[in-house]
């Protein structure tokens, strides 16, 4: 093989890899908020009014900041998003539960279950490291 056909042949083996890497990487937030904007928001988010009322976050835990999805809440402090680990994960293992479960979220009768393919692409999202990339959420 001469040079240029060696160059060739590695650019085009580095182009298919970055391709795929970028097919694989999981973006927060364009395709995890979203899910916990819909399924999630209503009852963990920040302290507010609504309507005269105080609405405080179910169990403790705020879905709505980087930092506090990694805090989690009152029961499973750093277990709602373990980097790697979706297993130890409560807030990918409570979208999973049946919905008879006690833990299942959210709760029954308080909203539909995530589908399947969106608690398939969360978990994805923890297993290659929960990276929030430039997200904060809300302060
Ligand atoms: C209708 C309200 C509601 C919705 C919607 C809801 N939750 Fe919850 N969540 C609760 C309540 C209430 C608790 C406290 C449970 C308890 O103390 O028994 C809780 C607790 C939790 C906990 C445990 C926190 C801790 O450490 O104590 C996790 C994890 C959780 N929710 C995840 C989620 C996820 C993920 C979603 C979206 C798929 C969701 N929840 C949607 C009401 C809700």
């Amino acid at each position: 093989m001469n040079t240029k056909l060696i160059i060739a042949a590695v650019a085009a083996a580095f182009a298919v890899n970055t391709v795929s890497a970028q097919d694989g990487a999981v973006d927060f937030e364009k395709q995890i908020l979203p899910i916990l904007k819909t399924s999630c928001f209503k009852c963990h988010e920040k302290e507010h009014e609504d309507n005269g009322k105080i609405k405080k976050p179910k169990g403790g835990l705020r879905l709505d900041s980087a930092a506090t999805i990694m805090k989690g809440g009152k029961e499973y402090p750093d277990e709602n998003v373990v980097a790697g680990k979706p297993d130890a994960s409560w807030m990918i293992k409570s979208m999973v539960l049946p919905d008879t479960d006690e833990m299942a979220m959210p709760p029954e009768g308080k909203g539909d279950r995530v589908p399947a393919a969106d608690q398939a692409l969360i978990k994805k999202w923890i297993e290659s490291g929960a990276s929030f990339g430039s997200w904060k959420g809300v302060e």
